[in-house]
């Protein structure tokens, strides 16, 4: 059967605009109710009001499908409780939340203030952790939940001018990677969208043409698809322009140097520690421990 949101409700951060526009337009067309949060300020955090939020509703209206406005922040805990507290008493349930709002304070380490760093980790990170936190026990209760958290290649990989931005994106896989955990009994299912997209946070950063194949509805269906029905869970989708691939966390599978290790054993074994072709992901912490216990058993290379 066609993926489709019909008699669902989806909350959608940061949807006044950009990505977040984007994936809500998608989910209304295939059939979900949605909440377009926005606080509508400027790039770096500043300012605000419900206008984008509205104008997105009023789009998705005119095309036949059913939206709110919110004009929340996602970081404020009162703002919070009020979006959820909005959408259950005009719909009743939460079946999606796409944690989607994010901002951006960049400047070389050397010269970044501790504010904009704590400023960009709050947005991201706790303007996730609290939408999370307000769905959870209703999407417990009703025995079902997708939450699609937002995640950057500045979190996975790094990117000059931007450690504020990547230590808070990051921060966003090992919170999927624990919730995907905690929500497997109740049918929630925890996802994380890699996004690459032509919006005010990249329009200065590349060419009108290059940006133009960027359009940020080509990365939509994959947050559709894992907040859908059959969705996966604790996986990361790179999209852009159309292309759709996985990322994931790997460790190698190592070399037991015995206990009296140095470190001059590691670094003459170093090229056998980082044998990628030995590589593999974990589905949680407790399988990576489980491989040094098995390890230690085997008879230590010699130095
Ligand atoms: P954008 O700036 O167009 O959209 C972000 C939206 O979040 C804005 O509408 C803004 O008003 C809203 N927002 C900011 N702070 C908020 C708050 N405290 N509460 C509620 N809403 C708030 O940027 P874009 O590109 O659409 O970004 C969307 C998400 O995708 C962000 O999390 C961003 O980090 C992520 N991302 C974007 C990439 C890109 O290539 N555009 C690459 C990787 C990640």
């Amino acid at each position: 059967m066609a993926i489709s949101f019909t008699n669902k409700v989806a909350i959608i951060t940061g949807a006044g605009g950009g990505l977040g526009r984007a994936h809500a337009l998608h989910l209304a067309k295939l059939g979900a109710k949605v909440v377009i949060n926005d606080l509508g300020g400027s790039l770096d955090g500043s300012g605000g009001n419900s206008a984008a939020a509205e104008k997105v509703v009023a789009e998705i209206t005119a095309a036949g499908g059913e939206a709110i406005a919110n004009g929340a922040s996602v970081s404020d805990d009162a703002g919070v409780a009020n979006l959820v507290k909005q959408t259950m008493d005009k719909w009743g349930r939460i079946d999606v939340l796409v944690a989607n709002a994010g901002i951006l304070r960049d400047k070389s380490f050397g010269k970044m203030e501790l504010k904009d760093f704590e400023a960009v980790v709050n947005v991201h990170l706790m303007g996730t952790v609290k939408p999370c936190k307000a769905v959870w026990e209703i999407m417990k209760a009703q025995g079902y939940g997708r939450i699609v958290v937002t995640t950057s290649s500045t979190g996975l990989y790094g990117n000059f001018g931007q450690t504020n931005y990547g230590a808070a994106k990051l921060s966003l896989v090992g919170l999927m990677n624990s919730l995907k955990l905690e929500g497997a009994r109740d049918n929630i299912k925890v996802n994380a969208i890699c996004p690459v997209a032509a919006t005010r946070m990249t329009e200065a950063l590349m060419p009108p043409t290059i940006l133009e194949m960027l359009k940020p509805q080509f990365v939509s269906p994959a947050v559709a698809y894992l907040a859908s029905d059959d969705a996966p869970t604790g996986i990361i989708i790179t999209a852009a322009a159309g292309v759709f691939a996985a990322a994931q966390l790997v460790e190698t599978d190592g070399v037991n140097l015995g206990q009296s290790a140095t470190a001059d054993d590691i670094a003459a074994h170093f090229g056998e520690i980082c044998d990628w072709t030995t590589a593999k992901h974990y589905g949680q912490g407790g399988e990576q421990n489980a491989k040094f216990l098995a390890r230690v058993q085997e008879k230590p290379v010699s130095g």
